[in-house]
């Protein structure tokens, strides 16, 4: 097994190309068993570097274990899910993405392969997610998971949402226009250079109309 040296984080965001997609794959158990070049791009790692290994080498110390246990308990069940995930990059840098997790099950039923699928999240959508994730991570530090969990359990209670309304109502985008921009890769003549996920968004849902709870 090889060893890893944890990069040490740095205050330094890299901005996601909102129309490309970051992908992978992996076993049941987390293990990288391939990377798309836009990953290798973003995180800074060789595809050497990322075969074979925990999908937490780009873990980030900013994000807090409950959200990889809600992950883990809809993956191990091969159910979808979403989730905004603050990452580590080779060098330190950070980089915010919304992912979308998908599981294969093999003949006997089951868990065989894991499947994520990352894009740009909106900036107001980075704080909002942020200001939550603190309070987890807080929370964790001070008093365990346990404590976290019972956080946002309150949270989406007090709000009235599931964990999977409250993704589509933080995106303000409902479930088929999220599936759109999750789906999204424009290649055509525009030049999309430089353009905010905001603005992605707005060209990729099919659906103009947004959808607010
Ligand atoms: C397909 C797949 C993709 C994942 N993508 C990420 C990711 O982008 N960033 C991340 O921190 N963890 C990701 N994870 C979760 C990690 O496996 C791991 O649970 C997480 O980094 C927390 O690390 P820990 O389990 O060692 O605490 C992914 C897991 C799977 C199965």
């Amino acid at each position: 097994m090889k060893k890893n040296i944890r990069p040490i984080p740095k205050d330094n965001e890299i901005i996601l190309d909102p129309f490309k997609t970051i992908m992978s794959k992996t076993d049941k158990k987390g293990i990288i068993e391939y990377a798309n070049d836009y990953f290798m791009e973003i995180s800074g790692y060789k595809e050497w570097e990322l075969m074979g290994q925990p999908h937490n080498i780009i873990r980030h110390p900013d994000m807090p274990k409950v959200i990889f246990k809600l992950l883990w308990a809809r993956i191990n069940k091969a159910l979808p899910i979403y989730a905004f995930v603050k990452n580590l990059a080779k060098d330190g840098s950070y980089y915010w993405v919304i992912g979308s997790f998908k599981t294969v099950k093999d003949d006997e039923g089951n868990v065989k392969t894991h499947y994520a699928r990352r894009k740009a999240v909106p900036e107001e959508v980075k704080k909002e997610v942020n200001e939550l994730y603190k309070v987890l991570l807080t929370l964790e530090k001070n008093s365990g998971i346990e404590a976290s969990e019972a956080y946002l359990i309150g949270y989406l209670e007090d709000l009235n949402m599931n964990y999977d309304d409250f993704v589509h109502h933080l995106m303000r985008l409902n479930p088929r226009q999220l599936t759109d921009y999750m789906n999204s890769e424009i290649k055509d003549e525009t030049d999309y250079t430089g353009l905010a996920a905001e603005e992605a968004i707005k060209k990729t849902v099919k659906k103009k109309r947004r959808f607010f709870w």
